[in-house]
């Protein structure tokens, strides 16, 4: 996507193939700042400290942390440790196990001499492959997007809600939840987002609008608690949002959040959408509620960072001396709250038997 008029992704190889570098998020939407990840370890801070964050990016960015660590140490120990210290970062996003799991097993079947160049086909695959999924989930999406505006007189506008970031800043491009709307805005659907501002982190007040904006997308941001309301009065007609995984049975773990949107959609009719490349379905686990839910920082709830009213950027605490803070970052919306998942093959039902009619190599897989 573009920024300024310049292509971006939010993560790319050094142009000299020394290092990895990235859009640093903890930074937008106030300033555009690119950082240099030149070792496993920059890598692994990136991810925990959320200078790159969203499911498929974090898988990415765990793949070019192989890469990283193979030129530091292609032993196998070398590539068991860095397995390791990456797969600990950060427990929701079951991207992050995905790219592992087959960046190790790829690794395995070379000799050592050869992983840093394997490591790297390995991390450039994993890049277009997210870019392409997400591109196609769109299209899916799109669908979805026309037939509504098909119900609506010409020209009348289609009102979207999303929560969190899962656009193009969340993954290689195009975005989960996003590309349905970015592809409907080309096609000269009018469309305009609800983004909901996503406390603790704000990732909607601070990336969702910044990326919208950027694409010339009409959108305002709203208080989380805003959605419902807006919903009773008919001011949403679908809801699009992410996941950092789904279970076999179709249950979401995405940004905290998440399942009150759900629970408010459904008691007012509105559709309820989940857009996710097919990395982000975890076959082994048979509900969302063995879903590891990320506990961060009290921190994030106590103090909001921003732009000060003389230009700088600051953080102020919010929260009386004294008062405990608590910060589950993921919750799980269960499949009967969801209308559909939007992937790159097609649009399922929540349900086992929708995963599987999608994937059906799963089923000779035994899941
Ligand atoms: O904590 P974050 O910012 O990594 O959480 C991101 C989300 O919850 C996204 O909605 C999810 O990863 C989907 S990204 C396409």
């Amino acid at each position: 996507m573009k920024v300024n008029g310049t292509h971006y992704r939010p993560i790319w190889q050094a142009a000299d193939g020394s290092a990895v570098e990235i859009i640093d998020q903890t930074r937008l939407p106030h300033e555009f700042a690119v950082a240099r990840l030149a070792s496993m370890a920059d890598a692994a801070h990136a991810i925990r400290a959320m200078l790159v964050r969203g499911a498929p990016l974090i898988g990415a960015t765990a793949a070019w942390g192989l890469w990283l660590a193979m030129r530091e140490d292609p032993s196998d120990s070398g590539l068991a440790s860095a397995y390791e210290t990456l797969m600990a970062t950060r427990p929701t996003a079951v991207n992050l196990r995905w790219a592992l799991d087959a960046g190790r097993a790829r690794l395995a079947t070379v000799a050592p001499g050869e992983r840093v160049a394997a490591a790297e086909a390995f991390a450039r695959r994993v890049c277009d492959e997210d870019a392409e999924l997400n591109h196609a989930i769109g299209r899916h999406g799109l669908a979805i997007i026309e037939a509504i505006a098909a119900t609506k007189p010409p020209g009348e506008t289609v009102n979207v809600l999303t929560h969190c970031n899962a656009g193009w800043l969340a993954t290689v491009d195009w975005g989960t939840a996003t590309s349905p709307i970015y592809q409907a805005h080309d096609a000269g659907i009018p469309i305009h987002v609800w983004v909901d501002e996503t406390r603790p982190r704000n990732q909607g007040a601070f990336l969702t609008a910044w990326e919208l904006g950027n694409h010339g997308v009409d959108h305002t941001v709203i208080v989380d608690n805003a959605g419902g309301h807006l919903m009773q009065r008919g001011r949403v007609d679908l809801c699009i949002v992410g996941t950092d995984r789904v279970s076999a049975n179709g249950d979401v773990a995405n940004k905290i959040g998440t399942y009150l949107k759900a629970l408010a959609a459904h008691d007012n009719g509105v559709p309820f959408y989940v857009a996710l490349p097919s990395p982000t379905i975890d076959w082994t686990l048979h509900d969302g509620f063995a879903i590891p839910i990320e506990e961060r920082s009290p921190d994030e709830v106590t103090r909001i960072p921003g732009r000060l009213d003389d230009g700088t950027t600051g953080a102020v605490t919010i929260t009386p001396p004294g008062s405990r803070a608590a910060n589950p970052a993921f919750d799980v919306t269960p499949a009967r709250l969801v209308t559909g998942l939007i992937t790159e093959r097609g649009v399922a039902p929540a349900t086992p038997e929708g995963l599987l009619g999608l994937f059906p190599e799963r089923v000779a897989a035994g899941e």
